[in-house]
């Protein structure tokens, strides 16, 4: 095995070592790919949705910032890619394939250039390419060969990103079906209005920014605080039974439970356990006091009060000052008093 090749398959399998960002290690692939072929310059191209052309997903030196604005759509690459097979051009003035296009846009002058298909399933979704080898010679089967295994590297890694932006399609669409289900069972109960938990996230997290507290565990306890009233059917309640408060009590240790199963959203469970605990530790389920009420709940349960009562005020720029008074009174008992004066301090001011 040739010195090169040993440095690559080093380099391949630090690649995927320090990160999962496909932008960054498309990035390391193109820098890996002139370092291996010395040559002058690499870039990454990939196909349009309607794979009508090819754009400029990786590419290094000084025109940069051009290339990544030129939809390909001819030349050696775009031969590349419609062909599914590599091409190596030593010298790119006697190659039909050569159209000199993207050197007219930049003024880059290009004398050779090898360049390899990137195939996913068979199917090539784009192009890794180096231009002018450094030296005299031209580039070597040898260099085909190391482009082609950096090429399944940078393949695998469009793939990752690819099923990870389906993760986190599927994940962000499963919140808003979890929402829509709670609200529905919650405004059937009378337990809340239409767009409860979208608003509490809203100012929540609006108040976590003030606060420093972590966007995401905050924002999803926010949001998906009551989802334990989907629980209410399978322990027997019913919509105008007796007295369905007691019962409703339950909601945040049925959410909590519900929520802890899911390893993503783990962190939210205790703010969905305790966003009706009081400060002053007459709240529940737990009966927590102060500080041992985690800070994403208290968050929560300032900015629940304030939403309830702000929506069942009279329509009147009274309303929302009366509002706020009583918010105001219920720090130091139900609500957490720090929380409550950054709320009416940094968020509500100017709004
Ligand atoms: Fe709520
Ligand atoms: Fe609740």
């Amino acid at each position: 095995m040739t010195e090169r090749r040993l440095e690559l398959l080093d380099a391949i399998s630090d690649l995927f070592r320090d990160t999962d960002d496909v932008d960054r290690l498309l990035q390391k692939i193109g820098t890996l790919a002139s370092k291996l072929a010395r040559a002058e310059g690499s870039s990454i191209l990939i196909f349009s949705e309607d794979r009508s052309h090819l754009y400029f997903k990786v590419s290094r030196g000084k025109t940069a910032p051009i290339l990544r604005r030129i939809p390909v759509s001819d030349g050696v690459a775009w031969w590349v890619a419609q062909n599914g097979r590599p091409a190596l051009v030593n010298d790119v003035e006697s190659d039909p394939r050569f159209t000199g296009t993207i050197d007219k846009i930049t003024g880059f002058k290009t004398r050779n250039l090898l360049c390899v298909p990137i195939k996913l399933e068979g199917k090539v979704i784009g192009v890794l390419e180096v231009v002018n080898k450094l030296g005299e010679e031209g580039f070597t089967k040898e260099d085909l060969q190391l482009l082609s295994m950096l090429s399944s590297q940078a393949a695998i890694a469009l793939r990752n990103a690819e099923r990870m932006e389906e993760y986190r399609n599927f994940f962000s669409n499963s919140i808003e079906i979890f929402v829509k289900a709670i609200e529905t069972v919650g405004v059937m109960a009378n337990m809340m209005f239409p767009g409860h938990c979208w608003r509490v996230a809203l100012i929540s997290t609006l108040i976590g920014q003030m606060m420093d507290v972590e966007g995401e565990e905050l924002y999803y306890g926010a949001v998906l605080h009551d989802i334990g009233i989907l629980e209410y059917k399978e322990l027997g309640w019913e919509f105008g039974s007796e007295d369905p408060w007691e019962n409703a009590k339950q909601h945040p240790i049925w959410g909590a439970n519900i929520v802890k199963e899911i390893k993503m959203l783990s962190s939210a469970v205790p703010i969905i356990r305790h966003h009706h605990e009081n400060y002053d530790g007459t709240g529940y389920p737990d009966g927590l006091k102060g500080d041992e009420i985690p800070l994403g709940a208290r968050i929560v349960s300032v900015a629940e009060r304030y939403e309830e009562l702000l929506l069942k005020a009279p329509i009147s720029g009274k309303g929302r000052s009366e509002v706020i008074e009583r918010i105001k009174g219920m720090a130091g008992k139900e609500l957490d008093p720090k929380v409550v004066e950054i709320f009416i301090s940094e968020v509500l001011r100017g709004r």
